[in-house]
């Protein structure tokens, strides 16, 4: 709805998208040109003098191809993320992967730093336990340096009760078991959660950390992470990317030599993605109307998981009036198995196509085989 190419495109390329959808039961269907126009959005951060793609949003092949095109690197969580880049993006350098692993097993961080790869190290005891790995390496800490934010409780990656970053009281320690690790710390990471609107929310952690570099004399990046909010409902406003560039173009001034990077996921691809379903059933049940469609919370769990709200619409009868309510579900045996709930949709028969929007980011990269069906397959719109 806040898709930087303006509109929706899956309104504008209605018909296109149906022809694309072609006679399929379900379908993610991702438009790269809102890709590369959130890509391009997101340029007004000129503070920024690295942007990193965190493709555990979304690692389609196509999609990886279009941000590395558009000038972005990429952020890894997994040894499989990184061997994805690295088979999919031609010519992409190393010096253009972070990866950020997370209580990965030691040789995940071993294989990554033989290869020369830049890791980020979120816990004092690997750098403790494990100093022949880190030795000559330079690498990246991530602080824990705020109380995290995000749409929802499960997504707030700061304070104790999450399980990332390193706790203030152990920044302190850092210099020394870096040093007796031989490792070189190159900068500083913070990423407090993702589904944030507040612009605190980066420049909070953004101030920590610079003031944290101090203790560290190679540093020279600061990586806010990622975390920028998509609205889930008509009338929530977007980030204010000039709000926030000016924020960052304040830090930038008092800390002239230190560069600031990003890793946004969400950002670039949520709008990009629609999931397309037909109708297979529809049922009343005392006030309720239920509209059964061909994939569920095995193709796109967030509803499910967060109560996260994705607009959804019937595309084959997208002009006819909003006539029910209805909750839109799959066909898992579960009853959370819920796409949306207590929706306005106009009547739907079996075999109509609805739309699942803002279905880009999480979703397919998040799907399952529960009940042993197969998750909505991901096609391409055509240019
Ligand atoms: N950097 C780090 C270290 C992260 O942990 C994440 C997301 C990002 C960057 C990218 O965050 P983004 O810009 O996409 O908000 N499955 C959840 C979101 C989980 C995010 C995990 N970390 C959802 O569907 O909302």
């Amino acid at each position: 709805m806040t898709a930087a190419s303006g509109g929706t495109w899956w309104r504008a390329r209605r018909d296109a998208l149906l022809a694309c959808f072609g006679t399929r039961e379900a379908a993610y269907v991702y438009d790269l040109a809102t890709v590369r126009a959130q890509v391009a959005a997101f340029r007004v951060l000129r503070s920024l003098t690295q942007v990193l793609y965190a493709l555990k949003a979304n690692p389609h092949p196509e999609i990886l191809r279009a941000v590395h095109a558009a000038g972005c690197g990429f952020e890894c969580v997994s040894r499989a993320e990184v061997e994805r880049v690295l088979a999919e993006v031609p010519g992409v350098g190393r010096e253009q992967l972070l990866f950020t692993p997370n209580f990965a097993p030691r040789a995940e961080y071993a294989w990554a730093l033989e290869r020369g790869l830049r890791v980020t190290v979120d816990n004092l005891s690997i750098l403790r336990n494990w100093p022949s790995l880190f030795g000559g390496r330079e690498i990246f800490l991530r602080l824990d340096v705020s109380s995290g934010h995000g749409h929802h409780e499960k997504v707030r990656t700061g304070g104790l009760h999450s399980k990332f970053g390193m706790p203030p009281e152990e920044f302190a320690d850092l210099p020394g078991a870096v040093a007796a690790a031989g490792a070189r710390v190159i900068g500083l990471h913070a990423h407090g959660g993702s589904g944030n609107f507040d612009l605190a929310g980066w420049l909070g952690p953004a101030r920590v950390l610079a003031a944290e570099a101090v203790r560290h004399a190679g540093v020279r990046i600061l990586n806010l992470g990622g975390g920028i909010g998509i609205p889930e409902d008509a009338g929530q406003a977007p980030v204010d990317l000039r709000a926030l560039e000016a924020a960052l173009a304040g830090v930038k001034a008092v800390h002239p030599a230190l560069d600031l990077w990003m890793e946004p996921g969400r950002y670039f691809v949520a709008e990009a993605g629609v999931l397309l379903a037909r109708v297979t059933q529809t049922k009343g049940k005392g006030d309720k109307r239920y509209v059964g469609i061909a994939t569920g919370m095995n193709s796109l769990i967030r509803p499910a998981l967060y109560g996260a709200r994705h607009e959804i619409v019937n595309l084959t009868r997208i002009d006819e009036p909003a006539i029910q309510s209805c909750t839109v579900v799959g066909p898992i045996c579960e009853s959370g198995d819920e796409l949306g709930r207590d929706l306005r949709l106009p009547r739907c028969e079996e075999g109509d196509v609805l739309l699942i929007a803002d279905a880009g980011a999480y979703g397919h990269a998040m799907s399952s085989h529960y009940n042993l069906r197969a998750p909505a397959p991901e096609l391409v719109m055509p240019a």
